[in-house]
């Protein structure tokens, strides 16, 4: 999605090789007219699927579950990761790591809202090293519903997460690829392949 690497490019910070910062649109202020877009190019992607829920993961993930699922008319669900005094009635619950914070965390659905005759898809902010997505794709096969795919806002290409989701049989559609990334520059997976194509078919 160009409009997205571009304002990667332009408003993203570079934290590290491994750590982007993209607070000021995409997760702490959110630039609602690009979230939108985001939503739309996902149900663009999936709409063929016959999509009837979004599932995705508190905190970052809502805006764009709650975007990709208007545009395909269907409710999306966030899994929590803190059980709620009000979530009194049966979850399912997985156990996920997090790499950030070197912890592990319970998130959790109701029943209520997940059940087998779903067609799911999975909408997240950032795919990196995987944990918290597959921990998503395992709440949806202990609730015997049926996963289309993944959508994700940035994929750190560089890191594990699509090749484990890639194993487990998951389709994925990231918006933005970054194959690598350094301060002041980033690269994206697509922009790699053409000039690779170029450089081969002046080389023929
Ligand atoms: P994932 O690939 O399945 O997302 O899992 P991973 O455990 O690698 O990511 C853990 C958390 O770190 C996720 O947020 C993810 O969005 C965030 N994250 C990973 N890489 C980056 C990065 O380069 N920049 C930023 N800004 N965030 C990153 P989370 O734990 O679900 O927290 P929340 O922000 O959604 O509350």
């Amino acid at each position: 999605m160009k409009a997205l690497q571009e304002r990667i490019r332009q408003d993203g910070i570079v934290l590290s090789s491994q750590v982007l910062k993209v607070d000021s649109f995409l997760n702490h202020q959110v630039d609602p007219m690009l979230t939108m877009e985001i939503g739309q190019e996902f149900a663009n992607r999936f709409r063929a699927d016959g999509v009837t829920k979004v599932l995705t993961i508190e905190a970052s993930g809502i805006h764009f579950a709650m975007a990709a699922a208007y545009a395909l008319r269907v409710p999306f669900v966030y899994a929590k990761k803190k059980q709620a005094v009000t979530l009194t009635e049966d979850v399912y619950s997985v156990p996920v790591y997090s790499f950030t914070r070197q912890e592990t965390y319970r998130i959790s659905v109701s029943k209520r809202y997940l059940s087998e005759g779903d067609r799911v898809l999975i909408v997240d902010d950032f795919l990196a090293t995987g944990a918290a997505l597959l921990g998503l794709v395992e709440i949806i096969k202990q609730s015997g519903a049926k996963l289309v795919g993944v959508g994700a806002v940035i994929e750190k290409s560089f890191q594990e997460g699509r090749g484990k989701l890639e194993q487990a049989g998951v389709a994925i559609h990231s918006l933005a690829r970054i194959e690598s990334m350094s301060p002041g520059e980033i690269r994206f997976v697509e922009e790699t392949e053409k000039t690779l194509a170029e450089e081969t078919s002046t080389r023929c």
